[in-house]
C-alpha cells in the first residue's frame, strides 16, 4: 500500500513506521491517523514481524494534532466524527510498539508516544501538552495517560501551564524508559525491538497485556490475572524450549516468533 504521510519499512523482524510530514513537523491529521492504523494492523497480521517502532524526524516526533485542520472545526463536526477516537485502534495492537522520540512530541504527538508501549527518547526530545495555549485541552489521552504515568502534580503542571519537559526530566519522572544520543536513537530503538522480536511472540504479547492490565484494575485482581496467565504459559512449546535451552546452556529456538 502506498502511504502519503508515513514511511513503512521492515528491518529483519521489526516493523518501522516513520512519520513523514516534515513541512508540518509531523502534525497529525486524519490521513496520518488512517495510515498509521492501517500500517500497524498490517504489521499485526504479518507473522514475519515481532515488534514495531514508531518514530519521526530528528526535529519532531510530532508537533501535535494538525492545528490547521482543527482551526475551522465546529463542535458538531468533532462530535459526529468522534474526533480522535480512531487513534484508539492503536491501543488494540497486541504486538509491542516502541516510540522512538527525537525533537518535539507535543500535544497529540506526546499522546501518540504514550499510546506506544514504551518510549525511548533522544537527548533533544521535548514533551508537552500545550493545548491550553490554543484554548483547548488534551483530546487524545493526555489528561489520562500522562497522569497515570507521571502522577497528578506533574500532569497538572504540564496540562495547565503548557510548558515543555526535556528528555532528562521525562526520564526522571518515568515518562520515558531511556535516553540516548540523537544519533543513536534509531539504532537503539531497532535494537530493543529486535531483541523483543527474538523472544516467543505469545509470551511477549501476554506480558504486554498483563502490564497494560495493571492500569485497568486493582492490585489484587491484577495479581490474580498475572498468575493465571503465567500458569497458561506452561501450555506453550516455547516455555519448554526456553527452559530446556537454559538447562542445556544453548540459545533457545522459539517456535512461535
Ligand atoms: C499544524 C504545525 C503544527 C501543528 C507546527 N506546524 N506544528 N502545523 N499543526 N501542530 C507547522 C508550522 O505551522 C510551520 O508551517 C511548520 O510546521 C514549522 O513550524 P514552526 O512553528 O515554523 O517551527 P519552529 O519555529 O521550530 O517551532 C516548533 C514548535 C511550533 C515549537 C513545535 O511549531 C509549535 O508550537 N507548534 C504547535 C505545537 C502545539 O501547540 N501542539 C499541540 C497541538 S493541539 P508553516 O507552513 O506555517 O510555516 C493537539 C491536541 C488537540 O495536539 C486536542 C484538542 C482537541
Amino acid at each position: 500500500m502506498a502511504y502519503e504521510t508515513i514511511i513503512v519499512e521492515t528491518r529483519a523482524r521489526v516493523g518501522l513506521i516513520t512519520l513523514n510530514r516534515p513541512q508540518a513537523l509531523n502534525a497529525l491529521n486524519t490521513t496520518v491517523m488512517r495510515e498509521m492504523v492501517a500500517a500497524l494492523e498490517d504489521f499485526e497480521a504479518d507473522a514475519a514481524v515481532g515488534a514495531i517502532v514508531v518514530t519521526g524526524s530528528e526535529k519532531a516526533f510530532a508537533a501535535g494534532a494538525d492545528i490547521k485542520q482543527m482551526q475551522q472545526m465546529s463542535y458538531i463536526d468533532a462530535y459526529m466524527e468522534d474526533f480522535f477516537a480512531g487513534w484508539e485502534a492503536m491501543t488494540r495492537i497486541r504486538k509491542p510498539i516502541i516510540a522512538a522520540v527525537a525533537g518535539y512530541a507535543l500535544g497529540g504527538g506526546c499522546e501518540l508516544a504514550m499510546m506506544c508501549d514504551f518510549i525511548i527518547a533522544a537527548e533533544n526530545a521535548k514533551f508537552g501538552q500545550p493545548e491550553i495555549t490554543l484554548g483547548v485541552m488534551p483530546g487524545m489521552g493526555g489528561s489520562q495517560r500522562l497522569t497515570r504515568f507521571v502522577g497528578k502534580s506533574k500532569a497538572m503542571d504540564m496540562c495547565l501551564t503548557g510548558r515543555m519537559m526535556d528528555a532528562a526530566e521525562a526520564e526522571r519522572c518515568g515518562l520515558v524508559s531511556r535516553v540516548v544520543p540523537v544519533g543513536d536513537l534509531h539504532e537503539e530503538a531497532l535494537k530493543a525491538a529486535g531483541k523483543i522480536a527474538s523472544f516467543s511472540l505469545p509470551a511477549v504479547m501476554m506480558a504486554k497485556e498483563a502490564v497494560n492490565r495493571s492500569y485497568e484494575t486493582t492490585l489484587a485482581e491484577g495479581l490474580r490475572y498475572e498468575r493465571r496467565v503465567f500458569h497458561s504459559m506452561f501450555a506453550l512449546d516455547d516455555q519448554s524450549e526456553g527452559m530446556t535451552a537454559f538447562v542445556e546452556k544453548r540459545t533457545p529456538n522459539f517456535r512461535h516468533r
